[in-house]
């Protein structure tokens, strides 16, 4: 275990969800933007709470664990720590230490890059590292999806598993939990972050819970076309199977001028791309750098035409997920 008092400097990546076609199942965690957070362990005395919150961003969220992403993932992981005899402890009573996690949301919450993941999947990367490392990649996904449960209402984990495993990822089932780490060529990203907040719990109530069978065959094509196109790094197939023909017609009425951004993306270069998690930010993967940023102005003019405040990153993937960065 990390000696009480030592802080520790955490750097938590922003994540693609859905990859398009994937709903709930398959993103990719960038490298750009991140939040920043800082965690260490402290006595506490009888009585007090065992997790402070403190935000040192601008976004007022709450500080209360139950209702903070980061808390809530906690507070799961002290419960199974607690309750797991297995478990080789190095703190032996959890009623007499506590966590201290200070927030640096450099991710807009509400954004559509997986804000909330970031931080609670950031918590737990870090208590598990002050903690001595026992838990697994798998574990931490579970008791950060109790983040996402708090943000959205649901436990999904396409933004949770490539923030804490890095990469691209597939969630092949989540109750019980299976990750699927998997490759990709090299891909550059593009951004676009219109200004308008989407709310993860109303672009999920909007949609339908039955689908067609010819859209369920037209969508499993995609998928297993996009894992193919990763896994053999043939840039074509990835561009073809960028296509959802279930979530997006329903998903994108709440983004302005979504089709034709899309469109002159696609005519700029890029291989494909759509929402963003539940939007609103849009995202379009790109061959090259020079095509991504070529992408981007594509975004800024549409935006900047429609009087509309936005912002863009060109990134790549990150291959690390959360990160301890500093001990200080
Ligand atoms: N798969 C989730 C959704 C991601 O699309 O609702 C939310 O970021």
């Amino acid at each position: 275990m990390v000696p009480s008092n030592q802080w520790i400097k955490i750097k938590a990546p922003a994540t693609v969800a859905n990859m398009v076609c994937g709903f709930d199942i398959l993103g990719f965690a960038v490298n750009d933007p991140y939040d920043e957070m800082e965690m260490r362990i402290v006595k506490r005395a009888v009585g007090q709470a065992a997790i402070t919150i403190i935000n040192i961003d601008d976004y007022n969220l709450p500080t209360d664990p139950e209702l903070n992403v980061a808390g809530a993932a906690l507070l799961a992981m002290i419960e199974e720590y607690t309750a797991n005899s297995t478990i080789e402890k190095t703190v032996v009573d959890f009623s007499t230490i506590g966590f201290e996690v200070k927030i640096n949301k450099l991710i807009k919450p509400g954004s559509g890059v997986g804000s909330s993941a970031a931080s609670s999947a950031g918590a737990v990367v870090g208590a598990n590292y002050l903690l001595g490392n026992i838990f697994s990649k798998d574990d931490l996904v579970r008791f950060a999806m109790n983040g996402e449960k708090v943000a959205s209402g649901v436990k999904h984990a396409d933004n949770i598993a490539p923030c804490i495993f890095g990469g691209v990822t597939l969630v092949r089932s989540i109750f019980p939990l299976e990750i699927v780490t998997l490759p990709s060529p090299e891909l550059f990203v593009t951004i676009v972050h219109p200004q308008i907040e989407v709310r993860t719990a109303d672009a999920r109530s909007i949609l339908r819970q039955k689908v067609l069978l010819k859209d369920a065959i037209k969508q499993w094509g995609n998928i297993a076309g996009l894992v193919a196109g990763l896994m053999k790094s043939d840039y074509d197939l990835i561009g073809r199977s960028l296509e959802d023909v279930i979530i997006e017609p329903v998903r994108s009425i709440l983004i302005p001028g979504f089709d034709a951004l899309k469109l002159s993306c696609k005519q700029a270069g890029a291989l494909g791309g759509g929402i963003s998690g539940s939007g609103p930010s849009i995202f379009m993967l790109s061959k090259t750098e020079e095509i991504a940023k070529a992408v981007e102005k594509e975004m800024h003019e549409l935006y900047a035409g429609m009087n509309l405040p936005h912002n863009t990153y060109v990134t790549t993937i990150n291959q690390k997920g959360v990160e301890i960065v500093d001990l200080f």
